[in-house]
């Protein structure tokens, strides 16, 4: 025992202060279970706030034939048939009760004059149904979720980083973590735990999330705590990200700059989705966007920079501002560019960790009895290619129901073991890291996974690629037995950015290890040494650790969901 160790218990413990940890303790103080959240980031702050363009429900306000089973088989389609029906339906079905979760909480959503919710495009859709408000949709969701936690008196720790889940038996029974600004430590006693901690698209140089997010923390602590990994190697490219300034790079330019009207353009002028997806143009999907601005650079006819023009200068500068503001702001605050009157240059950036989380499509229950997993931290609902949109609506829906879920966990345990042997495993980690002094720099080997991942696991990829960065992997792990852990004066950011680099080299393995396994192209998953779509691999690719991958088989779909899938043109989707 540790004296300056906290002891806290809770009924159930949520891991990540986004918008589906607040949306799942929400529902569990509703119910009357006791619930903890803890997070890296000031809850204000959390990733979901970046979000920016929109959320989905077959709401129909503004195209009256929409349907939720118009909205799965859109999401079945465009996944290339690796999500999973029962999720999608799960989602879709739901979506319309998750807007109205939003609105009784009091979201702001944008109103057509007569009241109805106003919905615009999204790439892919067949009808309008992004619900937004302006393109600040995630910062809204994450204020009205803080703001109804608040008024239910949830406790929420910020400050808190967690390094291990606490499992006896392949039970849970809570976390051990510590402050990341007095470095205290927590154990953290509790029935359930729901890990809402995102994925792991920051673990390539260009990325939409911040530094220091999404570094892959829900893929480590879910792997040692005898959980598996869906899909790593499924991580979507989005098609807009600034390319400067430098220490922004990767930063989002909302597809909603589409979604308005948006135009490509190549350094010579031309609108190269002509060339790609003819039908859909700049709404085509995510995957073939980010796949077709990606060959235009390689093949020579992109911008000085390395980059492709993104144009909204020809819509009504009033329609940018109402529906478009962040865009407007941050290209003038990043670069002092007018969007009003100039293009944007843009390049793909990893955006989304579509695999995640091995759960249970009907509850998000994993591998571990009392764990769940939920939002960008689980898997099931993208598949090969993300709809922009839907996340925002899965975190509502499978946050009411996986708050259901733990609450019912949590009221049918008769006791709760616990192991003095996994809380001093935990404690010794920590303690090893702290007393690490070597000459290897965290921040450099972060910085090298990141350059790993570019280089070898970006839009396209190849076997010898792989396995060149697999082999710069083994040796990036090496030089991580002698870094060296300084927390200072402003605090303990040092250590938490060594756990982040353990889960940042646990999620890039698991990922080139199931993109080296997926011999084909599909979606967002491109080997130009495998060009096409193998039908044997329809298949989810389940990771459970170094070299250990099997092929998870998916249910079929349903006929009345499949009658409903559009023929697409495949035309002009090439790998170079
Ligand atoms: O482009 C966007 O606004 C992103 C939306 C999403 O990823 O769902």
């Amino acid at each position: 025992m540790n004296s300056t160790e906290r002891r806290l218990t809770t009924s159930v413990l949520v891991i990540g202060s986004g918008g589906s940890g607040l949306r799942a303790a929400i529902e569990l103080s509703e119910h009357g279970t006791s619930v903890l959240v803890v997070g890296k980031r000031p809850k204000m702050d959390a990733h979901t706030s970046l979000a920016a363009g929109g959320i989905n429900a077959a709401l129909a306000t503004m195209d009256p034939e929409d349907s939720w089973q118009q909205h799965a088989a859109d999401t079945l389609k465009e996944s290339y048939l690796l999500a999973n029906p029962q999720t999608v339906q799960i989602v879709t079905e739901g979506a319309e009760r998750g807007i109205a979760d939003l609105t009784r909480y009091g979201m702001p959503f944008a109103r057509e004059g007569d009241g109805r919710i106003s919905q615009r495009f999204f790439g892919a859709h067949t009808f309008r149904r992004t619900a937004f408000a302006g393109d600040y949709t995630g910062l809204e969701i994450q204020r009205t979720l803080i703001a109804r936690t608040e008024s239910l008196d949830i406790p929420i720790l910020d400050t808190v980083y967690i390094t291990k889940l606490l499992v006896r038996d392949n039970v849970i029974f809570g976390a051990y973590g510590f402050d990341m600004v007095t470095g205290s430590r927590y154990v953290i006693h509790a029935d359930a735990v729901i890990l809402a901690a995102g994925g792991h698209n920051r673990i390539w140089r260009r990325s939409s999330s911040r530094r220091d997010e999404n570094t892959g923390d829900s893929f480590r602590l879910a792997v040692e705590a005898g959980g598996r990994i869906r899909d790593p190697e499924l991580v979507q490219f989005h098609p807009s990200g600034l390319i400067e300034p430098e220490n922004a790079a990767g930063t989002l330019v909302s597809e909603a700059a589409r979604g308005e009207g948006g135009i490509l353009r190549n350094a010579r002028g031309e609108r190269f989705m002509d060339r790609y997806d003819p039908q859909r143009m700049e709404l085509s999907t995510r995957d073939r966007v980010a796949l077709a601005a990606y060959t235009e650079i390689k093949e020579g006819r992109g911008t000085a920079n390395g980059g492709v023009w993104l144009d909204v200068s020809h819509l009504d500068r009033e329609v940018i501002m109402r529906r478009l503001p962040r865009v407007y702001q941050t290209l003038l605050e990043l670069q002092m560019l007018d969007i009003t009157t100039d293009p944007i240059e843009i390049a793909p950036t990893a955006h989304y960790s579509m695999g995640g989380v091995w759960v249970r499509p009907e509850d998000h229950s994993t591998d571990v009895a009392g764990l769940y997993a939920i939002g960008e931290a689980s898997s099931g609902l993208h598949g090969a290619n993300r709809l922009g949109g839907n996340s925002l609506i899965e975190l509502l829906v499978f946050g009411r129901i996986v708050g259901q879920a733990a609450a019912a966990y949590s009221e049918g345990l008769d006791a709760q073991i616990r192991s003095h042997e996994a809380i001093t495993d935990a404690r010794e980690e920590v303690d090893a890291l702290l007393a690490a002094d070597g000459r290897e720099n965290v921040r450099a080997l972060q910085r090298a996974i990141r350059n790993t991942m570019t280089d070898h696991a970006g839009v396209v990829r190849d076997e010898e690629g792989l396995r060149a960065g697999l082999s710069e992997l083994d040796a990036i792990e090496a030089r991580m037995s002698d870094i060296g852990v300084h927390p200072d004066i402003a605090g303990f950011a040092d250590l938490a950015h060594a756990f982040d680099l353990k889960s940042s080299a646990l999620a890039a393995r698991a990922t080139m290890e199931a993109a080296l396994e997926r011999r084909e192209s599909r979606g967002c998953h491109n080997r130009s040494d495998y060009p096409d779509i193998d039908a044997s691999l329809q298949v989810n690719l389940v990771w459970s650790g170094p070299g250990k991958i099997e092929h998870e088989s998916i249910p079929p779909i349903p006929s009345e969901i499949r009658a409903l899938m559009r023929t697409v043109d495949t035309a002009g989707k090439l790998v170079e």
